[in-house]
């Protein structure tokens, strides 16, 4: 992915420390980050965070987002009630970059609760750099909203 594009981020207390380390990790690499929040680990509801960063992804605002809480769990449900939002929970290097080829996956969803930094970092980068096939896997997606 060019790293002109800002992708959206969006967390839960349980993730807010993983959260602002992959803020910095992405800035770090050229990225610009959109940050909708959590801003500390006051627990909130994830509900709210989730819906922000899927509702901008859906309209189109962001082409990418990232959503973190503790197990990944309840900001995947939130996520993909959303048109346009195929959010995919991440906890290993395959399950993200097929997330991209088939998918198209246009949210990565990590646990805050599950994955280390380092293996969060390269879920991530792998998340990024990997491309959408299309062909056969863009005729499957079109139907997953009809
Ligand atoms: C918060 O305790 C936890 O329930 C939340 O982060 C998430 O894991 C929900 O799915």
């Amino acid at each position: 992915m060019e790293t002109g594009k800002p992708i959206i981020i969006g967390c839960d207390h349980a993730a807010y420390e993983l959260k602002e380390k992959i803020k910095a990790y992405l800035i770090d690499k050229g990225y610009q980050v959109e940050d909708a929040g959590t801003e500390s680990e006051e627990s909130v509801n994830y509900v709210d965070f989730g819906k922000k960063v899927a509702d901008a992804v859906s309209k189109g605002k962001y082409s990418k987002g990232i959503l973190l809480c503790g197990t990944g769990l309840g900001m995947s449900m939130v996520a993909n009630r959303f048109s346009n939002v195929r959010a995919a929970l991440c906890s290993d290097l395959f399950a993200a970059k097929m997330s991209r080829l088939h998918n198209d996956s246009n949210i990565l969803v990590l646990g805050g609760r599950v994955l280390g930094d380092i293996l969060a970092f390269e879920i991530i980068q792998t998340w990024l750099d990997t491309g959408f096939e299309g062909g056969r896997h863009l005729e499957r997606i079109q139907t997953i909203d009809n």
